[in-house]
C-alpha cells in the first residue's frame, strides 16, 4: 500500500478520542516539547498576523521618512523573531516525531513478531510492512509538519478574521461573503477534476493492458483470428478514453475560467469597494491594503486547511491500524519456572485437530503416537496426509482441538513456548537462509555458540567441505542477495544449524524435491550422525531413509493407518507403506537403468 492508498478515517469524536492513546506513548518530556512547540507556533503565526498590519502602516507613513524607517525596522525584528521561533518550533516538532516514529517501530515490531502463527496465516505480509511504511510515514508526517500547517493556518484564519472586524466591518462582511464561498468552490471544483483525471489514467491503463494482453497472447489471437475482434475492442476503448479526456481538457478549461472571474473578480470587487470607503475618509489607504493582504493570507489558509484535513483524516486511520496491532495481546512466551524434564520421549495422546481457517476440516483424526528417549520415530504418508501438522502442534504453533502431546511425560501445554521449544531442532521442509553469511546462518541454530562449535558443527553436517570451496569461506553470503546454494547444500546448512542446538528432540521434515544421489548421500550421512543417540521424528518422503527407524507411522487423511517397524509393514500384504515401497524400488531401478543403459 503506497501512503495515498491509506483509506481516511470520518472524523468524530470516538476516532480522536481513540487516536489520542498515541500521546501515552510518549515520554511526559516529548509532550513538553510538543506544548512548548505549539507555543512557538502561535508566536510564529501571531508574527504572520502582524505582517499586513505593518505593511499597511508603513504605507500611511510613506510621507514621513523617520516613520518610514520605523516601520521598516520593525519588520525586520518581526522577520528575526519569526525565524528564530519557526526554527525553534520545527527542532521540537521533528525531535518528538522522530521519537515518536522510533517507539512505534519498535513497538510495533515486537508485538507483531511476538503474535502467534496463526496471526501470521491470517495476514499477510505485505499488509503487515505497510503498517510499518504507510501508516507508520503517515504518522511521521503529520507531527513533522501537518499538524503544525493546520493549527497555522486554523490561527491565521481566526486571526485575521478579528483583525478584518477590528479594521472595517462592513467591508469584512462583504469578504467573508465572497472569497471563502469562492475558494471552497474551486476546491470542490478541483477535487472533481482530480477525480475524472484518476478516470482518465485508469482508462489509459486499460488501453495498454489490451495491447500488452494482446501482443504477449499474440498466438492465441491469431490463432482463433480474432484481430478483428481485438481491433474493435480496443478502438472502443480509445473512443471512450477520447471523450473521457476532452471532457477533462474542458473542465479544466472552465476551472481557471471560474477563479479568473469569481475569485480575482471578487478581489477587484473588494478593492473597488474599498476605495470608495478610503475615499469617504472611512478607511486608510494603508488599511485598505493589509486588509487586502489578510485576505489573501485567509483565503490560501482555508485552501490549505482543505488538504490538512485529508491528511489529518488518513492519520486518524494509521494511528489506529499501528495502534490496534500494538495493543494486540501477543502470545505468552515463559511460563512458570517448574523444572522441566530432561527426557525426550514424546507421546501423542488423541490428538484431534483442525487449523483455525477450516474448522471443520479435520487434518488430523484421534491420533495417539510415542517415541521412547533416544529412538527414532519415522512418518510416511502421502501429502496433505497431516505429517507437517503434527510438527505444527508439537511446536506449539498451533493447539489441538482434543488431545494431549506430552514432552518427557510433561504436557507441553504446562510448558512456557520458549522452554518447549529450545527442547527442539528443526530441520523444515523448506529451508530459508537469511540474508547474511553462512556462518550466521549456522550460528542461528544457537547464538551464544563459539567459532570452534560452529565449525564443528558443519563438518558433522558434511557442510565444512563444500563450505570451504567458496572463496570466502564461512563469511560467503547467502540469501536474496547472495549465492544460491543448492538444495542438498541448504539442507547441510540446516542440518548444521540444528547440530549447534544440540536439542533434545530433532525433528526432520524431508523436503519433497529429490537430490542426486550424491548429495543424498551427503544428506543422509549427516542426519546419522545427528540422529545418534537422540529422539527423533523424521518425516520421510525417500523411504531409503527410514529403513531403520524404531516405529513408522502410516498417515493417511489425518488417521494412522498402519504402525510398526520396516519388517513388519513389509509383512502387512496389500499394506500401504509395502506398496510405496515397492514404488519407490521400481522408480530407483528405472532411473539406475536409465543412468546406466
Ligand atoms: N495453515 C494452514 N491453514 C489451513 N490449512 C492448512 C494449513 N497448513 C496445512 N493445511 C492443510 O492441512 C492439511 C495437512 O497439511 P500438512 O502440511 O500437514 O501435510 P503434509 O502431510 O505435511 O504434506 P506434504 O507431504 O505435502 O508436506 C492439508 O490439507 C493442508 O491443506
Ligand atoms: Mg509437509
Amino acid at each position: 500500500m503506497e501512503r495515498r492508498d491509506i483509506p481516511k478515517q470520518k472524523i468524530s469524536k470516538d476516532a480522536i478520542r481513540r487516536s489520542l492513546r498515541l500521546f501515552r506513548l510518549m515520554p511526559s518530556s516529548d509532550r513538553w516539547m510538543l506544548a512548548v512547540g505549539t507555543l512557538f507556533l502561535a508566536v510564529t503565526a501571531g508574527t504572520a498576523l502582524l505582517f499586513p498590519d505593518l505593511l499597511g502602516r508603513m504605507v500611511d507613513a510613506y510621507t514621513d521618512v523617520n516613520k518610514l524607517q520605523e516601520s521598516a525596522m520593525a519588520f525586520l525584528y518581526l522577520f528575526l523573531a519569526q525565524a528564530v521561533f519557526s526554527f525553534l518550533r520545527i527542532g521540537l516538532y521533528v525531535r518528538v516525531a522522530e521519537n515518536l516514529t522510533a517507539v512505534l517501530r519498535n513497538r510495533l515490531y515486537k508485538s507483531v513478531l511476538l503474535q502467534n502463527m496463526d496471526f501470521f496465516h491470517q495476514n499477510r505480509t505485505g499488509d503487515l510492512l505497510s503498517r510499518f511504511t504507510a501508516d507508520i510515514g503517515q504518522i511521521q508526517d503529520t507531527f513533522t509538519s501537518n499538524l503544525a500547517m493546520f493549527l497555522r493556518q486554523l490561527m491565521v484564519i481566526l486571526g485575521g478574521i478579528v483583525y478584518l472586524f477590528f479594521t472595517s466591518n462592513t467591508l469584512s462582511l462583504y469578504m467573508l461573503g465572497t472569497v471563502p464561498v469562492v475558494v471552497v468552490i474551486s476546491l470542490f471544483f478541483g477535487r472533481f477534476i482530480r477525480k475524472i483525471g484518476r478516470q482518465v489514467q485508469e482508462l489509459t491503463g486499460n488501453n495498454s493492458v489490451i495491447a500488452e494482453e494482446t501482443f504477449t497472447g499474440i498466438q492465441n489471437v491469431k490463432a482463433f483470428t480474432n484481430e478483428d475482434y481485438e481491433i474493435r475492442r480496443y478502438g472502443r476503448d480509445v473512443e471512450e478514453l477520447r471523450k473521457k479526456s476532452i471532457y477533462r481538457g474542458l473542465m479544466r478549461g472552465a476551472f481557471s475560467s471560474f477563479i479568473i472571474v469569481c475569485l480575482f473578480g471578487s478581489i477587484v470587487w473588494l478593492i473597488f469597494l474599498g476605495l470608495g470607503m478610503v475615499r469617504s475618509g472611512e478607511m486608510a489607504l494603508g488599511e485598505l491594503i493589509s486588509f487586502m493582504f489578510f485576505t489573501g493570507f485567509i483565503g490560501g489558509s482555508i485552501g490549505g486547511m482543505a488538504e490538512q484535513f485529508v491528511q489529518i483524516q488518513k492519520t486518524l486511520g494509521a494511528v489506529e491500524r499501528v495502534l490496534d496491532l500494538i495493543e494486540k495481546p501477543t502470545e505468552s512466551l515463559h511460563n512458570k519456572d517448574t523444572p522441566l524434564p530432561d527426557k525426550g520421549d514424546v507421546t501423542f495422546e488423541n490428538i484431534s485437530f483442525g487449523y483455525p481457517g477450516r474448522p471443520d476440516y479435520k487434518v488430523l483424526d484421534n491420533i495417539s503416537i510415542q517415541v521412547s528417549e533416544g529412538k527414532t520415530l519415522a512418518i510416511v504418508g502421502p501429502s496433505g496426509a497431516g505429517k507437517s501438522t503434527i510438527i505444527n502442534l508439537l511446536y506449539r504453533f498451533y493447539e489441538p482441538d482434543s488431545g494431549r502431546i506430552t514432552l518427557g511425560e510433561k504436557p507441553i501445554s504446562e510448558m512456557g513456548l520458549f522452554e518447549c521449544r529450545r527442547k527442539l531442532a528443526l530441520v523444515p521442509q523448506e529451508i530459508l537462509l537469511f540474508g547474511g553469511s553462512i556462518y550466521d546462518n549456522i550460528l542461528y541454530g544457537n547464538p551464544n555458540a563459539d567459532k570452534e562449535s560452529v565449525i564443528q558443527a558443519a563438518k558433522m553436517a558434511n557442510a565444512h567441505d563444500f563450505i570451504s570451496t567458496f572463496p570466502e569461506g564461512y563469511d560467503t553470503i547467502v540469501g536474496d542477495r547472495g549465492i544460491k546454494l543448492s538444495g542438498g547444500q541448504r539442507q547441510r546448512i540446516a542440518i548444521a544449524r540444528a547440530m549447534l542446538r544440540n536439542p533434545q528432540l530433532l525433528i526432520l521434515d524431508e523436503a519433497t524435491s529429490s537430490l542426486d544421489t550424491e548429495s543424498e548421500q551427503q544428506v543422509q550421512s549427516a542426519l546419522k550422525t545427528l540422529m545418534k543417540g537422540r529422539t527423533s521424528i523424521v518425516i520421510a518422503h525417500r523411504l531409503s531413509t527410514i529403513r531403520h527407524a524404531d516405529t513408522i507411522v502410516v498417515l493417511k487423511q489425518g488417521k494412522i493407518i498402519e504402525q510398526g517397524s520396516h519388517e513388519d509393514l513389509m509383512g502387512v500384504e496389500g499394506g500401504y507403506y509395502r506398496k510405496m515401497v515397492e514404488r519407490q524400488q521400481d522408480h530407483t531401478d528405472f532411473i539406475n537403468h536409465q543412468e546406466n543403459p
